[in-house]
C-alpha cells in the first residue's frame, strides 16, 4: 500500500515520488510506504488551502460544526478498526489505542459543540448609543505538525478547533505513523468536508516542515515534538511574524508522601510510566519518594513490575508493546549507562529484549533505577521510554524542589491523604498539568492541555484555550448615536 497526499479534496497523483517503509514496531514488517513530499507540495496543498477557506469562513460555525459530528460519528463507528491500525503503525497496546481513538471522539463531539459557542464578549460602551463586543474570528490557512505517540488524538486536538473556527489546514503527521492520517484523510472525504479545508502532506519534519513553517500563507503552526525541534519552529516562526503553538517535552514526576496510599500510588506510576512503553509527553519518567516510604514502595514496585507482560499490543494481554524504532531502543539504552556510571542502582530491567518474535520488533524492558540524585542526567533528561527514577526526600517543599528543577514543566503528581498538602502542592507544582492521587497521564480533553518552561511556549492544546491558537481577537465598535463621539475624550 502506498500513502500519498490529500490535497484539495482529492488524493495526489504521483509519477515518480520517493517513498519510505511504514514499519510495525511490534514485528518489523513493512505494512505501508508514505510518500517523501516537497516544497511544491505544500505550495499546492496551500493554495488549495487558501482558495476554500474564504468560503469557509463564510459557513457559519454551528454548520461547520456539523462536519465535525459527523466525523466524530464515523470515528466512533469505525472505533476498533481505527484502533487496530493504531496499534499496528505505532505499537501502544490495543487498549490505550482504543482510548486514544475515544480521546479523537470526544474532542470530535466536544469540539462541534463549540461551533454552536465561539464566546466573546459584549461590554458597555463608555460612550452612549455605543455598542462593543469581541468576536473570535478566523485567521486563515494553519499548518499542523504531529508527533508518532498519539498519531490520531493530538491531530485532532489541532485539527478540529482550527477548522470549528473557520481556517483551513495543512496536516504533517510524523512519517512513522501516516496511516492514522489515511485514515482520518478518507473520513473526511467520507462526510463530504469541502475540497481543501482538510489537506494531508507527508513527508520530512526538514523537508516539509520547514516548508511550512517558512511559507508565508500559513499564518499559524501548531507543533507537537522533541523541545529541540520546536525551537527551530518558534525561531524560523518567528522571523516570518507566525503565531507558533508548541507542545514539547517532558520530565514528569509523581511525588509519594509518607502518608499517601502506597498501593495506589504504585498503581499510578506502573500506568504513567509504561503505559505506552513510556512514550507519552505526560509519561512519568521520576518517582520522588519520602524516605519513610521509599522501601516500601520499591518492593511493591518490583512485585507488580514482574507482571507486566511484554509483546504484540494486538494481543489483548500484553500490557507493554514495543517502543517506535531501532533508534529509540538505542537511545533509551544509552540512559541506562548514564545512570550507572552516576551511580544509581539499577533495581529492575534495562535490557533491549532480543528472544525469539521480540527481537523481530523493539521491545525495551520496564526499567527503575533507585538513588537517582535530583540533579543527574537520569533525573533530568527525557527519555522516552519505560525508564523511571526513584529519589528521595525528606520533605514537601524538597519534593516540591526537585520536581520543579528539570528545564520542562508538563505534568506532576503527588499521592497524599492530607488536603492541606495536597493544595499546597497543586500551588507549587510550575507544571501545566497537576494531579492529585492519579499518575500523571490521563488528561481529558476539555481541559487545556500544555507546559510550561521548556515543554511549551504558553499556548495550550485541547479545551477552549485551542480556540486561542486558531482564532485572532476582533474588537468591534458600533456607534449608532449618528454623532462623533470621542473615545476617552468626549464624557469624560
Ligand atoms: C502526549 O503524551 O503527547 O494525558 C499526549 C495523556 C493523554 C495524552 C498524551 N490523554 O497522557
Amino acid at each position: 500500500m502506498q500513502l500519498n497526499n490529500y490535497i484539495d479534496g482529492a488524493w495526489q497523483e504521483v509519477d515518480a515520488g520517493t517513498y519510505t517503509a511504514v514499519i510495525n514496531p511490534a514485528t518489523g514488517d513493512e505494512i505501508a510506504q508514505v510518500i517523501l513530499s516537497t516544497t511544491e507540495d505544500i505550495a499546492l496543498a496551500v493554495e488549495a488551502a487558501k482558495r476554500a477557506q474564504k468560503e469557509w469562513a463564510l459557513v457559519p460555525a454551528p454548520k461547520r460544526a456539523d462536519y465535525l459530528y459527523e466525523i466524530g460519528r464515523l470515528m466512533k463507528e469505525r472505533k476498533e478498526h481505527l484502533s487496530q491500525v493504531l496499534t499496528t503503525e505505532m505499537g501502544k497496546v490495543i487498549e490505550e489505542a482504543r482510548g486514544e481513538v475515544q480521546e479523537g471522539i470526544d474532542m470530535a463531539f466536544y469540539m462541534a459543540g463549540e461551533g454552536r459557542r465561539l464566546v466573546g464578549e459584549t461590554v458597555p460602551s463608555e460612550l452612549q448609543n455605543k455598542f462593543a463586543m469581541s468576536v473570535r474570528a478566523p485567521i486563515g490557512v494553519v499548518g499542523l505538525i504531529t508527533p508518532w505517540n498519539f498519531p490520531v488524538a493530538i491531530a485532532t486536538w489541532k485539527s478540529f478547533p482550527a477548522i470549528v473556527a473557520g481556517n483551513t489546514f495543512i496536516w504533517k503527521p510524523a512519517t512513522e505513523t501516516p496511516m492514522m492520517a489515511y485514515e482520518m484523510a478518507l473520513i473526511f472525504e467520507e462526510v463530504g468536508l469541502p475540497a481543501g479545508v482538510a489537506n494531508i502532506v507527508f513527508g520530512s519534519g526538514a523537508d516539509v516542515g520547514t516548508a511550512m513553517i517558512e511559507h508565508p500563507d500559513i499564518r499559524v503552526i501548531s507543533f507537537t515534538g522533541s523541545t529541540e525541534t520546536g525551537r527551530h519552529v518558534a525561531e524560523t516562526g518567528g522571523r516570518h511574524l507566525k503565531k507558533v503553538s508548541l507542545e514539547m517535552g517532558g520530565k514528569n514526576a509523581v511525588i509519594v508522601m509518607d502518608d499517601a496510599d502506597i498501593d495506589l500510588a504504585v498503581e499510578g506510576i506502573l500506568w504513567s510510566a509504561f503505559g505506552t512503553a513510556g512514550q507519552r509527553c505526560t509519561a512519568c519518567s521520576r518517582v520522588i519518594v519520602h524516605k519513610d516510604v521509599k522501601e516500601e514502595l520499591e518492593q511493591k514496585l518490583l512485585t507488580q513490575m514482574a507482571d507486566l507482560t511484554i509483546g504484540n499490543g494486538l494481543d489483548e494481554t500484553v500490557k507493554i508493546g514495543p517502543v517506535i524504532n531501532g533508534k529509540a531502543l538505542k537511545k533509551i539504552s544509552s540512559y541506562i549507562d548514564v545512570g550507572k556510571e552516576e551511580g544509581a542502582k539499577l533495581l529492575a530491567g534495562g535490557r533491549i529484549l532480543r528472544d525469539g518474535d521480540l527481537g523481530k520488533g523493539h521491545y525495551f524492558e520496564p526499567t527503575l533505577f533507585t538513588d537517582v540524585k535530583w540533579d543527574s542526567r537520569l533525573a533530568q533528561e527525557e527519555i522516552f521510554g519505560p525508564v523511571v527514577s526513584l529519589i528521595e526526600v525528606t520533605s514537601l517543599e524538597e519534593a516540591i524542589e526537585v520536581n520543579n528543577s528539570v528545564q520542562y514543566g508538563l505534568s506532576s503528581s503527588i499521592f497524599s491523604q492530607d488536603v492541606n498538602k495536597v493544595f499546597q502542592a497543586q500551588r507549587d507544582l510550575d507544571t501545566g498539568i497537576v494531579y492529585v492521587n492519579a499518575g500523571t497521564t490521563g488528561a481529558e480533553i476539555h481541559l487545556p492541555f500544555g507546559g510550561t518552561k521548556g515543554t511549551g511556549n504558553g499556548h495550550r492544546d485541547s479545551g477552549v484555550a485551542a480556540l486561542d491558537v486558531f482564532t485572532e481577537w476582533k474588537s468591534v465598535y458600533v456607534d449608532f448615536s449618528g454623532t462623533l463621539q470621542r473615545a476617552q475624550i468626549d464624557n469624560s
